[in-house]
Parts: structure tokens; sequence; C-alpha cells
């Protein structure tokens, strides 16, 4: 098995997401089902994906986990008024095991903290202990599970699938001319880093094709990075 690429999915009604969405769910939750039987699933689960992606407002983030092309695992929610939540985790029986729900999760949650300050989630029964071991609570016992966040982000690179007050401050400093908008209603990518002292001293996308920093801009390396990481998601 080559290496698996984690790919946040700005715009999920870009073609075929949502095929790979529903077949990859329809594979993991019913792995004895037979194809005819799946296909049936995955179409009625993309006109709800759909349905429900274009219905919401607020943070609507997902991210693909690849192999070479074919996305193999996927996670998928929403956040609003700080309350960040995963809708869907799921993996290709054939890849578990091998870290792609942990880092597909951690993906979530680092994406999330820009926006929310915990995260909560439904567990599928035999999903329980994963999420255990990932430190989420239940409660009261059920297979509801709640998270706190981590929101004094440092020393990091981000992607940023809506763009909150605070960080369309910090983004206007660096570029008086940045537009929220290309983020919050067209879905552009945009990648964010933040220095540590929780500043953010760089970004690219929103419009934008080459890094933007703060100051003389002369961070080569955090220049480098938010344009390797742009680069490998124009891909
Ligand atoms: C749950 C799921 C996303 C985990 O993905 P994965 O790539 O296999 O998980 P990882 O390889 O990252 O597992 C990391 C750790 O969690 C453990 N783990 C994975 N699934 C587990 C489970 N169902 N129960 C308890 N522990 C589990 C692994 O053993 C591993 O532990 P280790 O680090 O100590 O070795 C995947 O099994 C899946 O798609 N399951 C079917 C659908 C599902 O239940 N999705 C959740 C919907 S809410």
């Amino acid at each position: 098995m080559s290496d698996i690429n984690i790919i946040p999915i700005f715009d999920q009604s870009a073609p075929s997401v949502w095929h790979s969405f529903a077949h990859i769910r329809a594979v993991a939750s019913y792995p004895d089902h037979d194809i005819d039987s799946l296909a049936d699933k995955e179409n009625t689960l993309v006109n709800k994906m759909s349905t429900d992606w274009q219905n919401k407002r607020g943070c609507k983030y997902a991210f693909g986990a690849y192999d070479g092309d074919d996305m193999v695992g996927f996670i998928l929610g929403y956040a609003a008024a700080r309350y960040g939540c995963v809708d869907s985790l799921f993996v290709l029986p054939q890849y578990h095991g091998n870290r792609t729900g942990t880092r597909l999760l951690s993906w979530a949650e680092t994406a999330l903290s820009l926006v929310a300050t915990s995260v909560e989630l439904i567990s599928l029964a035999n999903a329980m202990g994963f999420y255990e071991a990932h430190g989420y609570k239940s409660y009261s016992h059920t297979n509801h599970y709640i998270k706190s966040l981590n929101t004094n982000i440092r020393c990091s690179f981000i992607p940023v699938f809506q763009v909150s007050a605070s960080l369309n401050r910090h983004c206007l400093e660096i570029n008086p001319n940045f537009d929220k908008f290309a983020v919050n209603r067209e879905h552009q990518p945009m990648f964010v880093h933040f220095d540590d002292k929780s500043c953010v001293d760089g970004y690219i996308g929103a419009g934008t094709t080459v890094p933007c920093l703060r100051g003389n801009g002369n961070s080569s390396y955090v220049k480098n990075i938010l344009q390797n990481m742009f680069n490998s998601y124009v891909r």
C-alpha cells in the first residue's frame, strides 16, 4: 500500500466528490452487500449529502484520504456558533488500521479549531473505542461524544474552510484587499500560518496563488510551506 495523502476538499460540489464519499460510506458500512444493492445505497447517499451541504451555512469542512488519485477515506462536518461536529468519518475496510482514520480526525479537529471550541459527534457502535482513544467523552454512556478543542493555535499551518471575524482582521492587516467571501461563499482554497504568538503571519489562497506574508515577508520557511500546501492541493 502506497502513502496515503490527506487533502482538504474546500468545494464539495466539485465533480465526483459526493460519489466518492457515498461509495466509501456504503462499502465501509455494508461490507457484505453485493454491488447492486450498494449502488442503490450510494445514489441515496449522494442526494442526501449534496442536499445537506447546500442547506448548511457556516463552516463546512471535508478532507479526503487519497491513495494516488483514489479516495479511500473521508471526514466531513460543520461548525456554527463555536460548536463543531463530525458528521461522517469512513475509511475503506482494506485501509483500516493504518492510521488513516486518526489522521483524518486530527486534520478535522485542527481545521475546526479556527472556528469552534468543541467538537461533537454521534458514533456508530463499533467506532466508540476509536473515539474514546482519541480523547472523546461520552454523554451519560450514550453514543453522543464531545471533545474540547485547543483554540490557542501556535506554529501551525491550517486549511481554512471559513474565515472568522478574527482571522479576517489578521488577513486584512496583511493584505488590505483580502476578501473573506472568496472562502466563505465561493469555497476557494486557503491555507494560513500561525506564528509562535498565535498571530497569523501569512496566508495563501482566497483569490491569490502566491503567499501573502506579514511585514517585510522575509520568512522563506512560511512562504515555502504555504506555497507547497497550495500546490499540492491544486492537483
Ligand atoms: C473507525 C474508522 C474510521 C477508523 O479508521 P482506521 O483508519 O482504521 O483507524 P486508525 O488506523 O487510525 O486507528 C487508530 C487506532 O484506533 C484503533 N481503532 C480503530 N478502530 C477502532 C474501533 N472500532 N474500536 C476501537 N479501536 C479502534 C486502532 O486499533 C488504532 O489503535 P492503535 O493506535 O493503538 O493501534 C474505520 O474503522 C471505519 O471506517 N469504520 C467503519 C465506519 C465507522 O464506524 N465510522 C465511524 C462513523 S461515526
